[in-house]
C-alpha cells in the first residue's frame, strides 16, 4: 500500500452495535489497492475498525494485531504488514521478548505514532512499584516510542498493590493512555478496585468459542471495565480452523471460521487481537464488518463453549 493511502483520514460516528450498549467510532481505512481472494469479500474500497470508547473516554480499535511468539524479522515484517493492511492496535509485551521488533515494525510501516494504539504488558517478575517503573521505561525505549497507549499487569502475582501505583503515576504523567489488567479473575479484580485511585480501564482475559467466559463477561460488563479476548481463535488449537459448525455458519455469508470467530467477539463488544504471519489472513480478519451472525448463530456458537482453557500449561 502506497505511504500516501497510509495516511488514513480518520472520520468518527457513533452507532449502537449489535447485542452491545457501547457507543463506538468508525476508523475508515482505505483497501483499495487490495483484490479479492479466499472467502473474503473485497468488492468495497473501504473497511472501517470501530473503535470502543474506554471507561477513561479513550477510543481504542475493537480489532487489532496480536504479536506472542512473534520474534525477529519474521515481527518486523508482520507488524509492518499488520499496519499497512489497516490495523491500528498491536499488541504486545515485555515477556513476548519482541518489543523491539514490534517498535522496529511500526517504524518501518510509516505510520505516526498518534494514528497508533500500542499496548505492552509488565511481566510478573517486574511488580512492584520501583521496578513497574523502569519496566516501563525498558519498554517504551525497545519500542521506540515516548508513550503507551495501554499498559496492563501481565497476570494477577507479586506486589500488584505497588506496580498499579506506579501505574496510575505513570497515568497521570501522561506517560500512559490508560492502564488495565490482564488474567484477572473477577475477586482479583474486585480486591484491586478496593485501593486503586483510578479504575482499570481493560481486562485482557483468554477468550475465543471454546472459552467463552459468560461470568467474566457479565461482572467487566457491570464494571464498565472493556474485555478483551486473548487467543481469539484459542491459537488454532482443538482444530478450530475446521470446525464444522464454524464452517457451516460461515457458509452462509460466505466468510470463513475466522471471520466468524471475530464477527462473533465483535457483537459481543469484545475487543480481539488475532495474531497472524501471513498478510492474506490478515486482511481476511479484517473484514468482518460487512455481514452480522444471527441470534440463532449465536446460540449455536453458545454450544461450543467447552467452559474450559485451551492453555492448561499457563495456568
Ligand atoms: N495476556 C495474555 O496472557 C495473552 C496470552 C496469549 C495471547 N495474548 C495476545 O493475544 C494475541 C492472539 O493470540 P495468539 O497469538 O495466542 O493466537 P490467535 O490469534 O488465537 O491465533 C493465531 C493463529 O491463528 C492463525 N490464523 C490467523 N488468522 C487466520 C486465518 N484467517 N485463517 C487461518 N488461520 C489463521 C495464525 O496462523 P498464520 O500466522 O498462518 O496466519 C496463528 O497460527 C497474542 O498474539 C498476544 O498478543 C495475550
Amino acid at each position: 500500500m502506497e505511504k500516501k493511502n497510509q495516511a488514513q483520514e480518520i472520520n468518527r460516528r457513533r452507532f449502537l452495535q449489535t447485542g452491545s450498549v457501547f457507543a463506538a467510532t468508525a476508523i475508515f481505512l482505505p483497501l483499495s489497492t487490495y483484490k479479492a481472494f479466499g472467502a473474503g469479500n473485497f468488492s468495497q474500497t473501504e473497511i472501517s475498525i470501530p473503535t470502543v470508547t474506554l471507561n477513561n473516554g479513550l477510543p481504542m480499535p475493537i480489532l487489532g494485531f496480536g504479536t506472542n511468539t512473534l520474534k525477529g524479522e519474521i515481527c518486523v515484517r508482520s507488524v509492518s504488514d499488520a499496519i499497512s493492511v489497516g490495523y491500528r492496535l498491536i499488541d504486545t509485551a515485555h515477556i513476548y521478548g519482541n518489543e523491539e521488533f514490534v517498535g522496529a515494525g511500526i517504524k518501518q510501516s510509516g505510520i505516526k505514532r498518534e494514528e497508533l494504539f500500542i499496548t505492552s504488558k509488565l511481566w510478573v517478575d517486574d511488580s512492584g512499584y520501583e521496578s513497574t517503573k523502569k519496566a516501563f521505561e525498558t519498554s517504551i525505549n525497545k519500542l521506540g516510542v515516548e508513550y503507551l497507549d495501554l499498559y496492563l499487569i501481565h497476570r494477577p502475582r507479586g506486589d500488584v498493590k505497588g506496580t498499579w501505583k506506579a501505574m496510575e503515576e505513570l497515568y497521570e504523567e501522561g506517560k500512559i493512555r490508560a492502564i488495565g489488567v490482564s488474567n484477572f479473575e473477577p475477586d482479583q479484580l474486585d480486591e484491586l478496585m478496593t485501593y486503586a485511585r483510578i479504575k482499570p480501564a481493560l481486562n485482557q482475559i483468554e477468550t475465543h468459542v471454546f472459552f467463552q467466559q459468560p461470568n467474566a463477561y457479565d461482572f467487566l460488563k457491570k464494571s464498565e471495565v472493556q474485555m478483551e479476548a486473548w487467543s481469539p481463535f484459542a491459537a488454532g488449537r482443538n482444530d478450530i480452523f475446521s470446525n464444522q459448525t464454524l464452517a457451516d455458519i460461515g457458509k452462509q455469508y460466505n466468510k470463513s471460521i475466522a471471520q466468524v470467530c471475530l464477527r462473533w467477539h465483535y457483537q459481543r463488544g469484545i475487543v480481539a487481537i488475532p495474531r497472524s504471519t501471513q498478510k492474506a489472513h490478515m486482511i481476511e480478519n479484517l473484514d468482518i464488518f460487512d455481514f452480522e451472525l444471527s441470534k440463532s448463530d449465536i446460540q449455536t456458537i453458545a454450544k461450543l463453549d467447552l467452559n474450559i482453557t485451551q492453555f492448561p500449561e499457563w495456568e
